[in-house]
């Protein structure tokens, strides 16, 4: 049998809890394994049973946190928490899992002075994946013409379900799995729902092996989704090592063994660790992704995480810790047209990734038929919703919502239906995100929803044609923010701006299991390697390989440089020179954060912002959070008080500005670092573009650098003139820039954000 069933076996009482501990506590003295006094916690809360604790224990920390996850009643809580030696105890959280062309979209080719040529396609860096596993025999793994494995390499490629150590190889180097937290949590399923897994690393969902190629996949030549985005499908760094840490399942991802992959992460010696995972935003010291990511940062891993698909709703961006670089997405101009032709002869633009190539009876015309306003869902193609009777041989239209895209068309040709039309609601606009659809189908946007639903209105027998028209590159404008992109301002630190970066992750084409279908139904009996998926979790890949291909040019650069170089180069304008689109207007700095990522400048930024532990540290002191909080996520012992006292004005060196005046005088004195990482010998100049409503002064308006990795101070004040603008405003925005005066290539960006109310 391919699949097996995981048998969840928890008793209900019981949750799991992450117990976070003091790491200098007397009472580790008295044991010469972490884990046993780990596990003398339990026992002293379990006290009165005869349980052994071990059964209790699902993960020893030692690395992303000190600590341990077990499974606990509500009682014992209240002893754990009165020990001193415990600094938090948080419940399990769980969180969700939020080509072939991208590359040449972001400019990367095999040009000599390029990115790729210069950094080897990132050789030797090793990406670490948080997600749902990897499918090992997919050709964007294979290791034909890949460097050795590094000798920093401890990982290991465990072995499980289908899936034994002779499958990882110079590619694919590791691969581990995470079932603790998810077993424990996961008993209250629906009965009825077999969940299929791989007990293993493998993978059963095909989120991670599209995530992990995009990022480092290998260059797999005619690469196709069943015909459509015909091409070579490579990864961002094609050159990096991948190793895979699965923690993600059916029911989600659990934080308990997210922490647990970070600990085996670190240890094991990745450089970059890469999350399309995430929740709500919740403030950091709860925040295990945020806590772990500290941990991995003080040791030099880089980690990358994506926004989150709660967009365009404000504050919905998630993963937003100052250490993180949080990835929002962005649309490619690569289209697939699949035009509706009404029977009255109006033509509505719609998309589609349905393999009609070839296929006489694709493009029939057949009568429409929307069934709303039955009180079962109909309209929105659920499943037993769609009598046959009214369905049969018709093209049924399908709102958007609840359901999933790909899953409404196997409801309309299992009920019957010859061919669907996917209509966008007010919430999704002309969100464009396209399936490889089980029967003839196209996706089209609100505005022609409306027309369509009129036209059916309107006619006793309405009816309609779909015409495929195939791949189209090049003739739309992009990049644009996407839709369903998570938004800033952050809501648990709003003086940090957040995206950080948008990347491609709308209709991004990148590997997949050998044995699901493009749509990953499992009713879909279509076999790919291939297929396509949008969302901020494929944005995200994206910069954790353009990050390999920075780290492997420059070896000795921090995260917080990277992250710099990243951001001060990325482009606010889209391929016709026209600021970026959110919908229908120009993007907000809360949509795009820097800009859209342009790899073959991140990579000879010229100077770069960089920031070492200890200020975020300091910065965590700024903005108000208590000394146990910043314990918690940093496991240090700081006093504030002095910590301010001592660094009297700080301005955390981030690579954007941000200013809140809901929180801060109206005259705000900001202050940066730049460290010259271009020739020895180079003298900048500001330019600022200020945002409406306020005056920026900086001083000095010149840097002079005599050496490479010299540092230079500049101070900005930004003063509100809000008064005396011609509205009342609410945020605003412009830019900050250093210009090299010889060598004009040199332009090192900062956005600049102003907020004077909620919006
Ligand atoms: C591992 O799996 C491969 C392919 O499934 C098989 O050929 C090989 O014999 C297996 N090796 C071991 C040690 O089980
Ligand atoms: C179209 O024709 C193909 C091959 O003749 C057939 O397999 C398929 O089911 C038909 N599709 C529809 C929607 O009628
Ligand atoms: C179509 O008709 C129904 C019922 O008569 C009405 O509720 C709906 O608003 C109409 N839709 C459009 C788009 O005209
Ligand atoms: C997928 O890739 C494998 C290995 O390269 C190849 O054998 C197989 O034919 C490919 N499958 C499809 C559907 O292209
Ligand atoms: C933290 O440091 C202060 C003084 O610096 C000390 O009084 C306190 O006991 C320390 N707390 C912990 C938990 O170590
Ligand atoms: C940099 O400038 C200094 C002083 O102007 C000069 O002595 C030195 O040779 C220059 N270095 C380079 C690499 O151009």
């Amino acid at each position: 049998m391919v699949f097996s069933f995981l048998i969840f076996s928890a008793a209900t009482d019981l949750q799991t809890y992450i117990v976070q501990l003091h790491p200098h506590a007397p009472s580790k003295l008295l044991y010469t394994k972490t884990l046993h006094w780990h596990l003398s916690f339990i026992e002293r809360t379990i006290a009165l049973s005869e349980e052994d604790p071990n059964s209790r224990l699902l993960y020893s920390y030692d690395f992303a946190m000190e600590g341990f996850a077990a499974r606990l009643m509500e009682d014992e809580l209240k002893v754990l928490r009165s020990m001193p030696e415990v600094v938090a105890v948080r419940p399990d959280r769980r969180l969700q899992v939020h080509t072939t062309y991208s590359y040449k979209f972001l400019g990367l080719n095999a040009g000599k002075e390029g990115a790729w040529m210069r950094s080897g396609f990132g050789r030797g860096v090793i990406i670490g994946v948080l997600d749902t596993g990897v499918w090992p025999e997919s050709p964007s793994f294979s290791d034909r013409g890949m460097p050795p494995v590094p000798g920093k390499w401890r990982g290991v490629c465990q072995e499980g379900e289908k899936f034994n150590a002779s499958l990882c190889n110079r590619k694919l180097i590791g691969a581990r799995f995470y079932t603790k937290g998810h077993r424990a949590s996961s008993p209250s399923l629906p009965a009825v729902t077999p969940i299929m897994e791989y007990v293993s690393p493998r993978d059963a969902h095909g989120h991670g092996t599209h995530t992990s190629s995009t990022a480092a996949g290998a260059s797999v030549p005619m690469a196709s989704v069943l015909g459509n985005g015909f091409g070579v499908a490579q990864g961002m760094a094609p050159g990096a090592h991948v190793a895979m840490y699965k923690v993600c399942w059916f029911t989600g991802c659990y934080s308990s063994d997210i922490v647990a992959a970070m600990d085996d992460a670190i240890r094991d010696g990745v450089d970059i660790l890469s999350l399309s995972l995430g929740g709500f935003p919740i403030p950091l010291y709860d925040d295990s992704i945020a806590i772990g990511s500290f941990r991995a940062t003080e040791k030099g891993v880089m980690v990358i995480c994506a926004a989150g698909n709660n967009g365009p709703i404000p504050s919905s961006v998630a993963n937003e810790a100052p250490w993180i670089t949080t990835v929002g997405a962005s649309t490619l101009d690569r289209r697939f047209p699949a035009i509706v032709r009404l029977g009255n002869g109006k033509r509505l633009y719609g998309e589609s990734m349905y393999p009609a190539h070839g296929l006489h009876n694709s493009s029939r015309t057949l009568e429409l038929v929307y069934l709303s306003g039955m009180n079962k869902g109909s309209e929105l193609c659920y499943r037993g919703s769609l009598p046959r009777a009214e369905v049969r041989g018709k093209m049924v239209v399908c709102d958007r919502g609840v359901n999933g895209r790909a899953e409404k068309g196997e409801v309309v040709r299992e009920a019957g239906g010859a061919a669907m039309i996917l209509a966008n609601t007010e919430i999704n606009l002309e969100e464009d995100s396209v399936d490889a659809h089980v029967l003839p189908a196209t996706s089209i946007g609100y505005s022609e929803a409306l027309t369509l639903k009129s036209y059916i209105n309107s006619t006793k027998r309405p009816t309609a044609t779909i015409e495929f028209v195939g791949t189209q590159i090049g003739k739309s404008r992009a990049p644009a923010v996407a839709l369903f992109s998570s938004r800033g301002p952050s809501l648990t630190d709003p003086s940090i701006l957040k995206p950080d970066i948008i990347a491609p992750g709308v209709n991004i084409i990148a590997a997949w299991p050998q044995n699901l279908g493009p749509t990953g139904l499992p009713e879909d009996s279509r076999r790919v390697n291939f297929t396509v998926l949008s969302g901020t979790s494929m944005a995200c890949p994206h910069i954790s390989g353009i990050a390999a291909l920075i780290l492997a040019i420059h070896p000795t650069w921090s995260s917080a440089a990277i992250k710099s170089a990243i951001m001060t180069t990325a482009d606010i304008f889209d391929h016709y020179g026209k600021p970026i689109m959110d919908v229908n207007k120009p993007a907000e700095l809360f949509a795009i954060g820097s800009g859209h990522v342009n790899p073959e400048r991140a990579i000879n930024p010229g100077l770069v912002y960089n920031i070492m532990p200890d200020e975020y540290v300091i910065h965590l002191c700024t903005i108000g959070y208590t000394s146990s909080e910043i314990f918690a996520i940093t496991h240090r012992n700081v006093s504030c008080q002095e910590i301010l006292a001592r660094n009297k004005g700080f301005s955390l060196n981030y690579p954007s500005i941000t200013v809140d005046f809901r929180h801060q005088k109206m005259n705000k004195l900001t202050r940066r670092r730049l460290t010259n990482v271009g020739l020895p010998n180079s003298t900048y100049f500001v330019e600022v573009k200020a945002p409406e409503g306020v005056e920026v002064r900086v001083k000095p308006q010149l840097l002079t650098f005599g050496h490479v990795y010299q540092s230079l101070n500049y101070k900005v004040w930004i003063i509100s003139r809000r008064r005396y603008a011609k509205q009342i405003l609410t945020h605003s925005q412009g830019y900050l820039t250093w210009v090299n005066v010889h060598n004009k290539q040199y332009r090192v960006r900062s956005p600049v954000s102003v907020t004077w109310a909620d919006k």
